[in-house]
């Protein structure tokens, strides 16, 4: 962090300061893809758009900053920010990566271990014995989300990365759901962080957005390279519109905890709510009803919460995962790691609790209703 500002302080100030020319206190956006070159050889650092903008400098920079990196690279989504991290790595190279994940790094993984070569093990994230027997001679990094997706479970990132170092294999983390205003993994000895910026760092369900963020220098040139040879960078009107959303992170972050810690009082004391999973920090939490067939009117009679398939924003969303963002992982492998049908992930967002708890009262009351008319 900047000095000795607070991360609040230095979100709201992102990009104030950087306009020599007229001194904009809003981060002017650089559309222009070309650079004027002075004479061969002298360009004032810029010179075509997808190996480097001064807006996107300006987010990559406080990103780097905020997640205690060396460098920072912002990418078309979250997927790219991940197809970017894996550009490090070759055929035959072996991953462990957490069990329960969200669907389209399950999807993707396929697709690398289809198309690349590329080797996966998974693991269920409780057992730190198991994660080192995983490892393989060819073994070069263990991707983690945590909280996973959507079962919430966490794991202890320094005991992780104890385990990495020791095998020298690269830590990477996935900290979409927690952010750092929850979590840091690079202080925790992480290598590699990954941003799902779609969610909570844009925070307002209107841009799609990725970032990594790497601990070290060399790592960090790696990734740039990359960057700019796959070219999958983030356009300079969403570095802004991102970068806006950062300014109200740790504000939003502090409403969503505190309503989600509410709404998970009022869950655990349902009758119709079987289980609930929350980690504890952030805004994301899961749960259980107690039939598969009530799924469908609980989600028609919602009137705050929109059913969608996102998270993070400052709306209420509810999503289903087995249709919705986990389709694509077999019905039989997400029950074996407890993803049912009757699982509902709530991202809780910054309206006012009475209201965002009214209105799952109401969607289990009518759906409790139902049972009571049927039988
Ligand atoms: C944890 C996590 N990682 C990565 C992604 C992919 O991000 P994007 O949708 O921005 O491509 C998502 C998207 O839902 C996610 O939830």
């Amino acid at each position: 962090m900047e000095g000795r500002r607070k991360q609040d302080t230095f979100l709201a100030q992102i990009g104030n300061r950087r306009d020599e020319h007229h001194r904009a206190v809003s981060t002017p956006i650089y559309f222009s893809t070309a650079y004027r070159h002075e004479k061969i050889g002298l360009n004032d650092g810029y010179d075509y758009s997808r190996s480097g903008n001064p807006t996107r400098d300006v987010l990559e920079e406080a990103v780097a900053e905020l997640e205690g990196g060396h460098g920072a690279f912002a990418t078309s989504s979250g997927m790219a920010a991940v197809q970017l991290t894996f550009g490090l790595f070759k055929q035959e190279d072996h991953f462990i990566v957490s069990r329960d994940i969200y669907g389209g790094n399950f999807r993707l993984f396929n697709i690398f271990a289809d198309k690349y070569g590329f080797r996966f093990s998974y693991w269920d994230g409780k057992s730190y014995e198991e994660l080192t027997k995983l490892i393989e001679e060819d073994t070069k990094a263990v991707f983690i989300e945590t909280p996973t997706n959507p079962l919430m479970h966490t794991v202890d990132l320094e005991r992780i990365s104890a385990i990495t170092k020791e095998h020298n294999v690269l830590h990477i983390v996935d900290n979409t759901l927690y952010t750092p205003y929850v979590q840091r993994p690079l202080e925790l000895g992480a290598d590699i962080v990954i941003h799902s910026a779609t969610k909570y760092l844009a925070g307002h369900n209107d841009v799609l957005a990725g970032l990594v963020v790497a601990k070290g220098e060399e790592i960090s040139e790696q990734l740039s390279f990359l960057h700019n040879s796959i070219g999958a960078v983030l356009g300079p009107y969403d570095c802004w519109s991102l970068i806006r959303g950062m300014k109200t992170l740790a504000l939003r972050m502090r409403q969503h905890e505190r309503n989600a810690q509410e709404v998970v009082k009022f869950l655990e004391n349902h009758p119709l709510v079987t289980a609930v999973y929350y980690p504890g920090r952030s805004g994301m939490l899961s749960f259980e009803i107690t039939k598969e067939a009530l799924v469908e009117p609980f989600l028609q009679q919602l009137q705050l919460f929109t059913f969608a398939e996102s998270l993070g924003g400052v709306e209420s969303f509810l999503t289903y995962p087995v249709t919705q963002t986990h389709m694509d992982i077999p019905e039989e492998v997400r029950l074996s790691y407890g993803l049912s049908n009757r699982l509902l992930r709530a991202s809780v967002g910054v309206e006012h609790e009475d209201d965002i708890i009214a209105d799952l009262k109401q969607a289990l009351d009518y759906i409790g209703q139902l049972e009571v008319d049927e039988s």
